[in-house]
């Protein structure tokens, strides 16, 4: 059997062995000092001004889009673009903030939304933001992207959550957006069991984030922006200031685990990429040996952190195939995440909006994936090859 995952951490033992220590000896576990060092060093890791600890990857989706209307950016109704090809709790959001989301076309070589597809919706829908996925590691041509949006006066928000360590020589994903969001759940690039953060260069962005991650409060700003807040709205005491709510918000806190689990894994966080991208060049060679299968182009990424090997097949009844071939060995597979997001149950119920998306109804019918991660050995990854075969 190779499942999706073998272990929650990297280095396992040892780590769990560091977090019952944790545990025994930590003063506090509700959100403090290790949560405050682990956004400290991620930002540094990303290179970017602020980082924002949540509970999850799919809290800081949620955050993002909420602070973006707190703070007069987006407002009810605005269309959203988002990548057809997702996760469920990456569009959600848009249609529980009440705005409108509006699916845009994946290319089936790349798994990702290109600046041509962004084009065509644009100018159909004339977007207020467009919330990109980069999906299982891979990404598009986002330096165009951003500068389109620019030029569009579309706001940019990236969903890093497959893709934490990928690089185009214009830089790293999650770089793009004024705001981007990554995943610490387990099978992700580094876990924390359940966890995610958001990054931004824009101290205004990260402050109301704060408010939206703890109740709409203040008291995880600097001492700065408390005064602002409070002289703002005119709150004379400390007293007072502790249960003054300025905006709307959520409890999407982490606790010290995922902070202390953070700074942790991420001692592990180059090793663990430098490894998928090994296992995934390995893979890929069978891929190219196989005419059934299509040879994803990565040519304009520089540094490929795949989150998992994704599989995609010429025809519907080849992908039949090749599922019971990775099944009948023991592999654990996945579709190619929510497939075309507009088919889900949930999107059918809420939204008007359904466009036709070839590129992503390929992906939906002929793609699965299956783990990639550091503890594949040398036989697991032998036995995938022989799955990747065409017999
Ligand atoms: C693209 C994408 N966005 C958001 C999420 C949600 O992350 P989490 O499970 O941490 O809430 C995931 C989860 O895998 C994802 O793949």
């Amino acid at each position: 059997m190779i499942p999706l995952m073998k272990f929650t951490f990297m280095n396992e033992v040892e780590t769990r062995k560091a977090l019952s220590d944790f545990i025994l000896q930590a003063p506090r576990l509700s959100m403090d000092i290790n949560c405050n060092e682990f956004e400290k060093k991620f930002s540094e890791v990303q290179e970017r001004k602020d980082a924002i600890l949540f509970n999850s990857g799919g809290s800081g989706n949620l955050a993002m889009l909420q602070a973006l209307k707190n703070m007069d950016m987006l407002k009810d109704g605005d269309r959203i673009g988002f990548s057809a090809l997702t996760w469920s709790t990456n569009t959600m959001p848009i249609i529980q903030l009440g705005m409108e989301p509006i699916a845009i076309d994946c290319n089936i070589n790349t798994l990702n939304v290109m600046l041509t597809d962004l084009k065509q919706i644009h100018e159909k829908y004339n977007l207020k933001a467009f919330f990109i996925t980069n999906v299982l590691g891979f990404a598009g041509d986002l330096d165009r992207i951003k500068d389109y949006c620019d030029t569009k006066k579309i706001i940019l928000i990236e969903d890093n959550c497959e893709a934490l360590g990928t690089e185009l020589p214009s830089g790293k994903t999650g770089n793009f957006g004024i705001m981007a969001s990554f995943s610490f759940f387990v099978a992700h690039h580094m876990s924390t069991i359940e966890g995610g953060m958001v990054v931004t260069d824009n101290p205004d962005l990260a402050e109301m984030l704060r408010i939206v991650r703890a109740n709409g409060w203040d008291r995880n700003l600097s001492s700065g922006s408390q005064i602002k807040w409070r002289k703002k709205h005119n709150i004379k005491s400390e007293f007072e200031a502790k249960y003054t709510f300025y905006d709307l918000g959520y409890n999407l806190r982490p606790t010290e685990i995922t902070g202390f689990l953070g700074l942790y894994q991420l001692k592990y966080l180059k090793e663990n990429i430098n490894i998928r991208e090994k296992n995934y060049f390995r893979l890929e060679k069978i891929v190219k040996e196989n005419p059934d299968l299509v040879v994803l182009n990565h040519s304009h990424i520089k540094k490929l952190s795949n989150f998992a090997f994704p599989v995609v097949c010429k025809t519907v009844e080849l992908r039949n195939k090749y599922i019971n071939q990775f099944s009948g060995a023991g592999v654990e597979i996945r579709p190619m995440i929510a497939g075309n997001m507009q088919k889900q149950p949930f999107y059918k119920k809420y939204t008007k909006v359904i466009d036709e998306l070839p590129g992503v109804d390929f992906l939906h019918n002929n793609g699965f994936y299956c783990g990639n991660y550091p503890e594949l050995s040398e036989i697991d990854l032998e036995s995938l090859s022989s799955c990747l075969k065409n017999y």
